[in-house]
């Protein structure tokens, strides 16, 4: 196996190597596995595998979740359709780590492409624990004790009907989340405020509110350049995709954005999504 370092911030492609083979071996796993929570995301091409031998190698990382909107390739439960149209149905196109809404979000995913066009529809990951490192320390002192609201509401729910959005919401209640979390395996410091996060929880305190009203430009403008933090490029890979090409990412760590520049083309993709554990 090659390993191929992509940029000093985030990413490798591995050559010479068949996931159809990992999930079948033992020394195999534990060397991506490694490799993962060093490089964070991890690339490989000209996978022409299976469904079952794309969940079997997901399943090595942990046990599968489906998606509450997403639908699931019927027959592979844990494997999820990511197909885009010539419907107006793009909405993965903002840095974002995947389902914060969750009370345990997903550990990591492994996406796989069906098909995509020649150009465009490139995936971008952000390597967040980076984004933390390199916060100003005023900022990571105002922020280290920190909650923050995460729901699927405003983003997932918003083209839904009241009725339809209202079960959602029970389904899913609000979440809340540290604005800097742990990684459960490295120890690393991770920021972790995403398109899903409403506001803060514990901002609301005489060091930062003298009136109520400070809250709005304190909080809101705080939360917002928290949010800018993914769009740096120092901290970026950018992917481009071919048929069976497949990527594997530690969604504790990381943000991605899938670039929606090739509407009306159509594009196929496949997402195993690895249940992970509450954020601390
Ligand atoms: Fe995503």
């Amino acid at each position: 196996m090659q390993i191929n370092q992509l940029t000093c911030s985030i990413g490798a492609e591995l050559t010479g190597v068949s996931l159809a083979d990992v999930a079948r071996d033992d020394s195999l796993y534990a060397e991506i596995k490694a490799l993962l929570l060093k490089h964070r995301v991890l690339f490989f091409r000209d996978q022409d595998i299976t469904r079952e031998d794309h969940v079997a190698f997901a399943r090595r990382f942990g046990d599968l979740e489906d998606h509450p909107v997403n639908n699931t390739v019927p027959g592979y439960p844990g494997l999820i359709e990511i197909y885009k149209s010539e419907k107006r149905d793009h909405f993965e196109n903002t840095y974002h780590s995947d389902a914060s809404w969750r009370p345990s979000p997903p550990k990591g995913a492994v996406l796989r492409c069906i098909s995509c066009p020649d150009v465009g529809g490139d995936t971008i990951w952000v390597n967040m624990v980076e984004a933390y490192k390199h916060l100003p320390e005023e900022i990571k002192q105002k922020i280290s004790h920190l909650r923050a609201k995460h729901g699927i509401e405003h983003s997932f729910g918003a083209i839904m009907s009241t009725e339809e959005r209202e079960e959602l919401v029970r389904k899913h209640p609000l979440v809340d989340h540290p604005v800097v979390r742990t990684h459960p395996e490295t120890g690393e410091k991770i920021l972790y405020v995403t398109p899903f996060s409403t506001h803060f929880i514990n901002y609301h305190t005489p060091e930062n509110v003298r009136f109520g009203q400070d809250k709005t430009p304190g909080a809101s403008l705080l939360l917002n350049y928290l949010l800018s933090q993914a769009a740096i490029p120092e901290y970026q890979v950018r992917f481009r995709w071919r048929p069976n090409s497949v990527a594997i990412w530690d969604n504790a760590a990381t943000q991605h954005y899938a670039v929606s520049d090739y509407w009306p083309a159509p594009r196929r993709m496949e997402r195993a999504t690895i249940m992970g554990d509450r954020p601390f």
